[in-house]
This record gives structure tokens, C-alpha cells and sequence, in this order.
């Protein structure tokens, strides 16, 4: 086998990025294929999410950063469970802005998973809410991208500008990445306005955008606080998300 290799992104907080990655890395492992989750975000929440700590110390000096300067991420990998591993991240990865080594910056990501990308069906890498180094990085190592649509003005904002990002990678070294789709988020079919910008997202970017909407749901937030392997409220958190990784294995070819 060989990892398709997807990121979770917007240059925009609070979208759903984190919850999204984590879950469909949660089910996809569920569901038998092998996963590696990536924390490319310094905040460290796919790593909390993922390994149920809510303190990034565990994983001093054993995260990817290191593993972006040693060139591998091999010796970082951490197991969640047989199906599920991850590498984490704390706050040290926004030095990884000042390397100076042997290879362009960007393409740091992309030389570090080399070596285990035969040993897993999907690599999902999560982004900072900016467009740093780290996202540059995620895109170039990136067969896919899901773009973030959180139902909300700031967020529709930000999808043009992230198409620029998507081409500057395509133009920068990674000609094939592709749009796996839009997904709408945190999406409350209340109001009016969410539903008029979610409209205006489907005119706009037509079979781009996921048909499964993300609602905004008490026990998906709560997964920070539960987790995936102790959750009483698992089904509830999971089951909307179960659509929308349907709909993505449907849109991305597996390798
Ligand atoms: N569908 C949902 N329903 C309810 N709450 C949600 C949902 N999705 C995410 N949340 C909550 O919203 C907040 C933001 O989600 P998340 O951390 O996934 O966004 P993010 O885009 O990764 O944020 P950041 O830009 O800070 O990395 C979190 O508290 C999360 O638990
Ligand atoms: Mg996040």
C-alpha cells in the first residue's frame, strides 16, 4: 500500500479543522485501514485530542518538529491504537520557520513521511488557522486538501485566498494536489445567515462542496473533553462525520 496523503485546512480559527481531522483519522482506523494522524499545528490539539493527554510535556523533544529536522518521522510515531498513530506537536514547532538545512523549507513534511508512507492507507495532516511554514509544508506533501468551511462570513472570505495557497503548491512542487471538496461546518440551520452563505457556497463552488453539512453539535464538541476510546456519547459525536468520510473515500483515489 501506499498513504494518500490528505490536510485539513483554512487560514481561519475555530473552523472545525482539528475535530475533523481527528474524526475521520478515528474512523477510518475503525473502519480497518491504517492511519497516521500529523499535528502540524503548534497549538497541540490533534495531539490531545488523539492521545487524551491535555498536557503536551509527554511529548518534549519527541514531536514533529524533530522529526521535520531528523527527516523522518518514523522514530516520532506514537500509538493510539493498532490502527491509529499519530505524531504530535507542541509550541516548539513554529521555530521549525528558522531552518536552515540542506532542503527547501517547505518541502520538509514531504521528505519526512518518505520512508513510512508504504506502511499506512492514509496519512491526515491538521494545519495552524494560518499560512505559515506549516501549511506550506502540509500542502506539499498533500495528494488532497479538504477545505474548512465554517457557515460564517470570515470563513467564506478566506476560501479565495486559500484557493491562492492551493496554487501556489501546485506551482511550487506539487503540481497533483488536488480539492478533495469544501466541507461546511458548525453549521446552525437556525439562522439564516449560515443558510444564505451555505447557498452561496454551493452556487458558487457547485460539486466542490461535500452534500454532508457538519452541524454544530454539543457531543462533537465535547470530544475535546471525552476523547474516542472512553466516550459514552461515542455515536452521538461520530455519527454525522460517518457521511462525510463516505462521501471522501468516494472522492479521493486510494493508491
Ligand atoms: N460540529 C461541531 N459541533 C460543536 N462544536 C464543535 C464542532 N466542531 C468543532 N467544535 C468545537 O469548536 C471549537 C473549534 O473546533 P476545532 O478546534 O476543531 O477548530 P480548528 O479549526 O482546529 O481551530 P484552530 O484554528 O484553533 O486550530 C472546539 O472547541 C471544538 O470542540
Ligand atoms: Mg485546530
Amino acid at each position: 500500500m501506499t498513504a494518500t496523503v490528505i490536510t485539513y485546512s483554512l487560514q481561519k480559527g475555530g473552523v472545525g479543522k482539528t475535530t475533523t481531522c481527528g474524526l475521520s483519522a478515528f474512523l477510518l482506523s475503525d473502519m480497518g485501514y491504517k492511519v497516521l494522524a500529523i499535528d502540524m499545528d503548534s497549538q497541540g490539539n490533534l495531539t490531545q485530542l488523539i492521545s487524551g493527554y491535555d498536557d503536551l510535556e509527554p511529548f518534549y523533544q519527541e514531536t514533529i518538529k524533530e522529526a521535520l529536522e531528523f527527516g523522518d518521522v518514523d522514530p516520532f510515531i506514537k500509538v493510539a491504537s493498532d490502527n491509529l498513530h499519530y505524531v504530535a506537536a507542541d509550541d516548539y514547532l513554529v521555530l521549525i520557520a528558522d531552518y536552515k538545512g540542506p532542503i527547501p523549507k517547505s518541502t520538509l513534511l514531504r521528505k519526512a513521511i518518505d520512508k513510512v508512507i508504504e506502511e499506512y492507507d492514509f496519512i491526515l495532516i491538521d494545519t495552524p488557522p494560518n499560512l505559515s511554514i506549516q501549511t506550506v509544508n502540509a500542502l506539499i506533501a498533500s495528494d488532497y486538501v479538504v477545505i474548512m468551511f465554517e457557515t460564517a462570513k470570515f470563513s467564506y472570505n478566506a476560501i479565495p485566498r486559500f484557493m491562492d495557497s492551493i496554487t501556489g503548491a501546485r506551482d511550487n512542487g506539487n503540481p497533483n494536489l488536488k480539492i478533495a471538496g469544501i466541507l461546511a461546518t458548525l453549521s446552525d440551520s437556525r439562522r439564516n445567515d449560515n443558510k444564505e452563505l451555505l447557498e452561496l457556497i454551493k452556487e458558487e463552488y457547485k460539486d466542490l462542496v461535500f452534500k454532508t453539512t457538519i452541524p454544530r453539535r454539543a457531543a462533537i464538541g465535547r470530544l475535546s473533553v471525552y476523547g474516542f476510546f472512553d466516550n459514552p456519547e461515542l455515536r452521538q459525536a461520530t455519527e454525522i462525520h460517518r457521511d462525510f468520510i463516505k462521501e471522501l473515500l468516494s472522492r479521493v483515489t486510494q493508491k
